[in-house]
């Protein structure tokens, strides 16, 4: 029988990716950051001059893009086109246009069946984080969580991670939010889900959460 499949949905600053990655060491299983593969999409659609809301512009780039994803833990990388991505698909172009790309529907039907893919190849377990993970791309998880935070204090962890100014962050997930509530629904647990609020728990807590839901299931 093949490793657990773990589904972490939440909004930005919540500490999916922190979570998700320390549990995945934990637990020794695969790690996949579902978000970076929409952002690498992103790039490749920026790097190929194409306004993100063209629809039919913006599926011909991100298929005829090569996008590589490493899924070890420890070293999660993100390759466009054969460049390491990992800091460009962080910055700013990329944060802004990412919604657009992310709310064209044939470009979530390819980056969700290369999720579903990958999923289905990682035999030691994985531990999956997004947005429709729980809904959408693995609803047969093994174990599901909505992972939230009070977004004062989203914001305050996203501005610590970026050096920037708190408000200034708090302005962009909020316009995140909103935009992509047009696509998934970052701000509604998803049905089935354990709900856990991270606003006072440490991530170690958290994690150890995840860790009892794994050995209690079934
Ligand atoms: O998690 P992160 O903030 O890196 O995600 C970047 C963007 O990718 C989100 O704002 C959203 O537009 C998109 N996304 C998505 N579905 C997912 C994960 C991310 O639409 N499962």
């Amino acid at each position: 029988k093949s490793g657990p499949v773990v589904a972490i949905d939440g909004p930005s600053g919540a500490g999916k990716s922190t979570v998700a990655k320390t549990l995945a060491t934990a637990i020794d299983a695969a790690y996949l950051d579902t978000g970076a593969m929409y952002r690498a999409a992103t790039l490749a659609v920026l790097n190929a001059g194409v306004d993100p809301s063209q629809t039919a512009q913006v599926t011909k780039a991100v298929k005829n893009a090569k996008l590589e994803f490493g899924t070890t833990p420890e070293d999660p990388f993100t390759r466009v086109d054969g460049e390491d991505a990992d800091l460009a698909i962080r910055g700013d172009d990329v944060t802004k246009a990412v919604s657009a790309v992310a709310g064209n529907k044939s470009v979530r039907k390819f980056l969700i069946d290369e999720q579903r893919r990958i999923i289905a190849d990682a035999k030691a377990g994985i531990v999956v984080e997004g947005r429709d993970i729980v809904s959408v791309v693995a609803p047969d998880a093994d174990v599901k969580v909505y992972l939230t935070a009070d977004p004062v204090e989203r914001a305050k962890r996203r501005a610590a991670e970026n050096g920037a100014d708190a408000n200034a962050t708090a302005k962009d997930i909020e316009r995140r939010d909103t935009a992509d509530s047009k696509t998934t629904k970052p701000l509604e647990a998803p049905e089935g889900a354990v709900v856990i609020d991270s606003t006072t728990l440490p991530i170690v807590e958290v994690v150890a959460k995840i860790l009892a839901l794994l050995s209690n299931r079934e």
